[in-house]
């Protein structure tokens, strides 16, 4: 399964993608990072691992239709399967939703429906809720909304800070963000009706 990572950041979960992605048997090959920020950190991991990158700034274009066009473009180009949006800050269009609906998940740091949007841990810190945690799911152009592929809990800890509850919320991201993958490229998963199914594995 050939793979794109769209991300805009850190790219800590992308990492984590390729290296689970080559140390392990996941049927899959992270071939390109779409990143609209040149300074991003994931620019450099990408480079470190040898995956290539397209890189695009959104103010070169008239529209954001114009460059999700250009993007559908490389993504045809290279064959790609499966996107995987990590950490990509922009909203997307049907430009590239309508092509890869039901290939194309996000990962979001919180329990959806819970906490869409930006600042899921500071949001649910801020609620008081006592347990959050991480969704994969398919994206349909709204803001992290969409199918839920898999979730995992993360509990709050008493005094825990944004800090200190995005670092165990990541740990969890870069485990579920493999698996997920996983169950796609080994075919396990199947979308009916908005609803998603996962066939146990062996
Ligand atoms: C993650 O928390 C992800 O859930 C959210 O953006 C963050 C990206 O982190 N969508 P990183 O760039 O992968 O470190």
């Amino acid at each position: 399964l050939k793979i794109a990572v769209f991300a805009s950041g850190g790219g800590s979960n992308f990492q984590a993608l390729a290296e689970a992605v080559r140390a392990t048997n996941i049927p899959a090959e992270l071939a390109l990072l779409v990143c609209d920020k040149p300074a991003a950190r994931v620019v450099q991991r990408a480079e470190s691992l040898g995956v290539p990158t397209f890189l695009f700034k959104p103010k070169d274009y008239p529209s954001r239709e114009a460059y999700e066009q250009e993007i559908v473009r490389r993504l045809n180009d290279e064959g790609i399967e499966l996107i995987v949006l990590a950490g990509y800050m922009r909203l997307i269009t049907d430009v590239i939703v309508k092509p890869y609906y039901g290939r194309m998940i996000n990962i979001h740091p919180a329990l959806l429906p819970a906490f869409p949007g930006v600042g899921a841990v500071r949001q649910a810190l801020e609620y008081g809720v006592k347990l959050t945690g991480v969704t994969v799911h398919f994206v349909d152009g709204g803001m992290d909304t969409g199918p839920i592929v898999a979730q995992r809990a993360v509990e709050v800890r008493e005094g825990d800070t944004e800090e200190t509850l995005a670092e165990r919320i990541h740990a969890a991201e870069h485990e579920l963000l493999p698996l997920a993958v996983r169950w796609i490229a080994e075919g396990r998963v199947t979308l009916t009706d908005r609803k998603v199914n996962v066939r146990p594995g062996e």
